[in-house]
């Protein structure tokens, strides 16, 4: 066997490995190799006992112990007494040859990985192997969060309709079977994703999954809708027959959103005079979850509202909300505006619209008129409509009561103030 020479020698025919995986525990029924703890968690420094017996004498042949992690296999430990550093053997294998149990003394993460406890029988023509089922070491130390499974965001928000990105490493370590994706977990928990097989249209796998050594596996899921909330699991398996769970990621939250519509800011139906009380609405539909926030502001400034409700809408699972607001109008309202501001977990920034005071003011014209006499005993009469507001104007002339001509072409001039003369 000059390929199980060396302890040093790490990789192993791919024919040998092949035969590992697949007599295990299957090739022999009378002969079993049993390791109890299919995984344990170790700190770095202290000392790592793995278990191994034998369940008879013979057949003859050497016990060895590997390490695999990733693509890289080891020899750990070989019984007949060359020297492997760190380990040592539980029982004296010459007296007790069921127990081939050993230590590893001053673990550290370079341990981590899945040890085989393999029994190697010699015949004729050929040598066959019956193979533990392997047991896992994870090593706690400093990096130890390296060797888990790992979905980076806690939580996720998308909003509906769009592309939401899962996030999960793999350690490498790890050992050999599938990685799946659930929605929810327990019994009823829902497959959304299988690397290996199955149809997933709207899953896409962002990672080089068939490249040797990836530990990527993270997935898209692109379309989504409000039933796709939940909390997905990237779960690694071991395989056998059947695969068993082997270590699950702590899960990404993932909460569904419907944006808002832009808001809609109403004023008075008519305009109103300086002095007087005119009311602001503001509303904003179709948004989930129903959590929102409305900000009312006068030139930037926060004002308070009179109400604001929010309600379900009909025949859908989305909200509007609605809010009044009232302002005072004062003779510097020319350039002044109220803005309404939403913000939602769907947003990246508020939403906001503003609406013109300038549009709900009303300032009446002073009317003065003026009689000059001119030539042939005519006279003119001027008439002159001051500080007013909107500019758009009318005059309409009388002469006792009948109305004789009407202006509509006038064009005021502006005054500093901001009010009209025409
Ligand atoms: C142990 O077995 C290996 C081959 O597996 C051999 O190279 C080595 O010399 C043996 N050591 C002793 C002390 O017999
Ligand atoms: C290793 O760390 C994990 C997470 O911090 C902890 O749950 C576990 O108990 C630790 N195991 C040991 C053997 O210290
Ligand atoms: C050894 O393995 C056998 C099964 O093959 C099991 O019944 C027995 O309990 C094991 N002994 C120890 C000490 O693990
Ligand atoms: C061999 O080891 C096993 C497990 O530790 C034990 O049950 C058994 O009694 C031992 N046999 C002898 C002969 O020491
Ligand atoms: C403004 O709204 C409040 C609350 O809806 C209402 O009570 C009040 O009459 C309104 N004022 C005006 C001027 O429309
Ligand atoms: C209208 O104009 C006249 C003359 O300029 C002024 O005396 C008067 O106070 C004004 N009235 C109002 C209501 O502004
Ligand atoms: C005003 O109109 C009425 C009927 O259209 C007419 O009878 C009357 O004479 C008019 N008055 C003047 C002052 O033109």
């Amino acid at each position: 066997m000059p390929i199980l020479a060396s302890q040093t020698c790490p990789l192993l025919p791919s024919l040998l490995l092949t035969l590992l995986l697949r007599f295990t525990g299957t090739s022999d029924q009378e002969f079993q190799v049993t390791q109890p703890e299919s995984s344990i968690s170790v700190r770095a420094g202290e000392i790592l006992t793995l278990g191994c017996n034998v369940s008879a004498r013979s057949p003859a042949g050497p016990v060895l112990w590997f390490r695999e992690n990733g693509q890289e296999r080891r020899l750990v430990y070989n019984f007949n007494g060359s020297q492997f550093p760190r380990v040592t053997q539980v029982e004296d294998t010459e007296f007790n040859q069921t127990d081939y149990s050993i230590r590893i003394s001053n673990v550290s993460p370079k341990d981590v990985g899945t040890y085989y406890c393999v029994k190697l029988t010699i015949g004729h023509p050929d040598m066959s192997y019956v193979s533990g089922p392997g047991t896992y070491v994870s090593v706690n130390g400093t990096t130890h969060e390296i060797f888990q499974v790992q979905q980076s965001e806690m939580t996720q928000t998308v909003s509906i309709g769009e592309t939401v990105t899962l996030s999960c490493s793999v350690p490498d370590s790890f050992p050999k079977g599938p990685v799946l994706w659930f929605k929810g977990s327990g019994p009823s928990r829902e497959l959304i994703y299988n690397f290996k097989e199955g149809l997933f249209p709207r899953v896409k796998e962002i990672g080089h999954i068939t490249k040797a050594g990836n530990t990527d596996f993270s997935i898209r899921i692109s379309d989504i809708s409000l039933a796709d909330a939940g909390t997905y699991y990237c779960v690694k398996f071991k395989e056998g027959k059947p695969d068993r769970e082997f270590q699950s990621g702590p899960g990404t939250e993932v909460f569904v959103t419907i944006l808002p519509s832009l808001p809609v800011v109403i004023g008075p139906l008519e305009r109103a005079l300086i002095g007087q009380t005119v009311n602001f609405s503001c509303m904003s539909y179709g948004f989930f979850p129903k959590d929102i926030t409305l900000k009312w502001f006068k030139n930037g400034k926060e004002i308070s509202s009179l109400q604001t409700h929010i309600v379900q809408m009909k025949n859908s699972n989305t909200y509007k909300i609605s809010s009044t607001t009232e302002v005072v109008l004062t003779l510097q309202d020319f350039y002044s505006y109220v803005t309404c501001n939403v913000n939602h977990l769907s947003l990246h920034y508020p939403l906001q619209k503003n609406a013109d005071l300038s549009e709900t003011i009303l300032v009446p014209s002073n009317m003065s008129i003026f009689e000059h006499l001119i030539p042939k005993n005519k006279i003119n009469v001027i008439c002159k409509a001051k500080k007013f507001y909107a500019e758009g104007i009318q005059l309409i002339w009388l002469n006792n009561g009948n109305i004789s001509q009407i202006d509509k072409t006038l064009t005021p001039s502006m005054s500093s103030d901001g009010l009209y003369t025409v």
